[in-house]
């Protein structure tokens, strides 16, 4: 009996800091994943430093009426399945909770967030 009870005190103390680190908005691990899969073409700031040979310049990140025009389940869906012909798709690539980050960290590049 008093095992049982320490051992589910001993999950839940696993699973907690797990759960805290996904949740709030521009969450440290979005700026990882950011930096990890999106920054060599997007920059670290998320303004896109690249050029591309293709023509389409990855957009500007920083740019209020980028964030005006597109909802988080766009931006999403664009991360999932790539843009254009240069912007690779991540789908399969990264799980549910680590797209949902990545949304969360572009939001929080948003100068006009706050104001909102
Ligand atoms: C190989 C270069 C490359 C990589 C890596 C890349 N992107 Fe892109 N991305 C682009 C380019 C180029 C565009 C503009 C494409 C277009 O609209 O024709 C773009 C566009 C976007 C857009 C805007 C789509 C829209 O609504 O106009 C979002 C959001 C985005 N990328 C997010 C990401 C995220 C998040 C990652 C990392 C998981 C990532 N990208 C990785 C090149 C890249």
């Amino acid at each position: 009996m008093r095992k049982g009870k320490r051992l589910v005190l001993g999950v839940l103390a696993l699973a907690l800091p797990a759960g805290c680190s996904r949740a709030g908005a521009g969450s440290p691990e979005g700026a990882t994943l950011f930096a990890t899969y999106c920054s060599r073409c997007h920059g670290l700031e998320g303004k896109g430093g690249l050029s591309t040979d293709a023509g389409s310049a990855p957009r500007n990140f920083r740019d209020p009426s980028f964030h005006k025009g597109r909802t988080d389940a766009d931006l999403r869906a664009t991360i999932e399945g790539g843009r254009g012909t240069v912007m690779p798709p991540f789908r399969g690539l990264l799980q549910p909770a680590q797209l949902d980050a990545l949304v969360q960290h572009l939001r929080s590049l948003d100068p006009g967030r706050s104001s909102r």
